[in-house]
């Protein structure tokens, strides 16, 4: 009560003070001590309030008088001044949000507006080769990868358009077991793809052995909660590992010669370890672990690491590079490496794909691109963008087909019909992906074209390369 008095004299002195009347005196009134807690407002020698320490004091010394048009005293001279000040401050703030806003606005527009190309190309001659024959003469292998909605394009297409599958969906490990968990395992869909590859006579790719994102489809959907519950965790996952390793390999042997033993062992945008339940329980040896499990099972396989890279020049793929060649020097029976190749955002330059697969070569690796999609969108700049997709899909083909060590091209899905892009948000909103080799209507793009070209100018030398 008595500080609460005390505060309400001391504000109407010193507002009194700033209105220019001073008679400071009366601070004191009836004698009364101020409350320890309350600083004491400073002084001249002269006994007059000192200016400006308002600034500095505690809220409640600052006095609640209202400056008026006309009042010059110093008070409100100084608070017309700030106020001018924040005025201004705010005023610019506005104006620079309003422009962040419009910028944002027309970035989306130009990002999410749905468009479309001239197809050019829909007069491409129809008496153009097939492009299988000429990839497997050059030994080549150009891949698909089958989607459950896409096996009756497959089926027509193999042989033709493709010498390689890889199933999308039916081999991962979530996928095979029965409702996503762990137990009981149905290899009835992926049984059914894998036959008609081999029907076809097909090369195959198994995808993926071991892979942390998608419970339920990459791995068991109850994995996290049943290592929580274990006593030891590691070594529970260990074994989890061991017999699901053991029991696909052992189902598929003979049948699918290769194999994604781990997919996307680091973080989608960031150059460190994606943060999963195998990295969490067994830490980054978890990839050494499922290869030399792999290995174990069926020495007979070529086992390799897949990843997705944004960028084949930057620290993301530096650290990629670093895993895979630690993993080689300490003797984990790592065989190949799996480029994705999701193009999605920007386009890596080819050069710098040459560089890269040029280093993993130097290490005694084959390289696999094995994921390729590029976004029609990258080459909305180009008068015919369908025409400027199909060039860097050619020059794409055309590094691979240089480079002794690559193996060849999985395509990501078969027509543009069907893509996971089209799912996939933010993608979805921004349209046509257009991603593929052939159309929404099943037609040869360029960029089917631009294989070709690649796969006819490819080196002599490499005959006699695929085992
Ligand atoms: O089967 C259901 C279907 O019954 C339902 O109607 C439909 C509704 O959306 O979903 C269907 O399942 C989807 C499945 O694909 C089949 O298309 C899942 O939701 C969807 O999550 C699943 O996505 C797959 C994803 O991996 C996760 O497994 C994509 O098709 C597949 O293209 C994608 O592939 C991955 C590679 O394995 C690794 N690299 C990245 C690549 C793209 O994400």
């Amino acid at each position: 009560m008595i500080a609460h008095s005390a505060l309400h004299r001391i504000n109407r002195a010193i507002a009194h003070e700033w209105h220019g009347t001073r008679t400071a005196p009366y601070l004191l009134h009836d004698g009364e001590r101020l409350p320890r807690e309350v600083p004491s407002p400073r002084w001249h020698s002269n006994g007059a309030l000192a200016t400006g320490g308002w600034r500095r004091g505690p809220r409640a010394l600052r006095p609640s008088h209202r400056c008026g048009p006309r009042d010059e005293s110093r008070y409100c001279r100084t608070v017309k001044t700030w106020q001018l000040g924040l005025r201004r401050i705010a005023k610019i703030l506005l104006y620079v949000s309003a422009a962040a806003f419009a910028l944002a606005i027309l970035a989306a527009a130009y990002l999410f507006w749905p468009r479309s190309y001239a197809r050019t190309y829909v007069d491409a001659p129809a008496t153009t080769d097939a492009v299988a024959p000429l990839a497997s003469a050059a030994r080549f292998r150009l891949g698909a990868a089958v989607h459950d909605t896409e096996v009756d394009t497959f089926a027509a297409a193999a042989g033709r358009d493709f010498n390689s599958m890889t199933p999308a969906n039916a081999t991962k490990w979530g996928n095979l077991l029965v409702g996503g968990k762990l137990g009981k395992y149905d290899f009835t869909t992926a049984d059914a793809l894998v036959e008609l590859a081999l029907a076809k006579a097909t090369h195959l790719r198994g995808h993926a052995l071991v892979w942390g994102r998608y419970p339920g489809a990459g791995h068991p959907s109850d994995l996290e909660d049943v290592l929580k519950a274990a006593p030891d965790p590691k070594q529970r996952l260990e074994q989890i590992l061991r017999e699901h390793i053991d029991a696909v390999l052992a189902h598929f042997h003979g049948r699918i010669p290769q194999w994604d033993v781990v997919n996307e062992p680091l973080h989608f945008w960031k150059p460190i370890w994606d943060d999963n339940v195998f990295y969490r329980t067994l830490g980054p040896e978890f990839v050494a672990t499922a290869f030399r499990l792999a290995h174990a099972a069926d020495p007979s396989l070529e086992l390799v690491l897949n990843e997705q890279l944004p960028q084949y020049d930057d620290e993301h793929a530096e650290k990629f590079f670093e895993i895979v060649q630690q993993l080689q020097q300490s003797g984990v029976p790592v065989h190949g490496v799996g480029l994705q190749s999701h193009v999605l955002m920007v386009l890596p330059s080819v050069a710098s794909l040459e560089a890269y697969m040029h280093r993993i070569a130097e290490l005694g690796l084959f390289i696999e691109i094995t994921e390729l999609d590029v976004r029609l969108r990258l080459f909305a700049d180009d008068p015919d963008p369908y025409a400027a997709q199909g060039r860097y899909f050619r020059d794409l083909a055309a590094a691979c087909a240089r480079q002794p060590a690559c193996r060849g091209i999985t395509l990501w899905g078969i027509s543009d019909r069907f893509t996971w892009i089209d799912e996939e948000p933010p993608f979805r909103w921004m349209q046509p992906n257009d991603p593929l080799l052939f159309d929404q209507d099943n037609r040869r793009k360029p960029a089917y074209l631009g294989i070709i070209d690649a796969l006819r100018r490819a080196p002599p030398t490499r005959t006699g390369r695929l085992p």
